[in-house]
């Protein structure tokens, strides 16, 4: 169960990633509809990463890092930077959207244009994190870093 949640949440995470870089050409390409569609398929799939996430934290607990020393500090920059951006993620999303279907398009291209990098970023590096802790994963069975 633990194994199948893990995948099914960096899985999802990386699926959003890809939907938004398609949203993003998309609309590059004047195709509007389509952008529409693509952007919402990406914020579905990151909101599925978050429940599997959840779910396994709960069940399961955190996995710590168990690898060499000399990465343990890169790790956790990796970790710490991943989790914050993730937080910002979900409200500027939720922000985005609004906007577009207010149809206040300068304000919705305007904070695209942050939120893009930051939701590849959270796409990239969980998946990063994802293979570090399948080598190096320590189960803790505590809810805790
Ligand atoms: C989180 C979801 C979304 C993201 C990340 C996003 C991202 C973007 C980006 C980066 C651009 C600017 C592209 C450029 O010119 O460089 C853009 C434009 C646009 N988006 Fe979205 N979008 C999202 C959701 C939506 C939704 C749900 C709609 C429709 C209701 C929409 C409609 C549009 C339209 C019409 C434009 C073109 C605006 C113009 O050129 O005046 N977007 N979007």
């Amino acid at each position: 169960m633990k194994e199948l949640l893990g995948l099914l949440a960096v899985w999802s995470i990386v699926l959003s990633g890809l939907a938004l870089v398609t949203g993003v050409v998309l609309i590059k390409k004047g195709n509007r509809v389509a952008h529409h569609r693509a952007m919402l398929a990406a914020t579905s799939l990151a909101f599925l990463f978050l429940v599997f996430y959840l779910a396994k934290w709960a069940l399961h607990g955190t996995t710590a890092y168990g690898g060499p020393e000399a990465w343990r500090g890169a790790y956790y920059v990796l970790l710490i930077t991943h989790t914050l951006l993730a937080a910002v993620n979900g409200p500027l999303a939720l922000y985005v959207i609004w906007r577009a279907f207010r149809g206040e398009f300068v304000l919705h291209k305007r904070w695209a244009k942050v939120l893009v990098p930051i939701w590849l970023y959270v796409a990239a590096s969980g998946w990063v994190i994802y293979l570090v802790l399948k080598r190096y994963g320590v189960e803790t069975g505590t809810i805790a870093f």
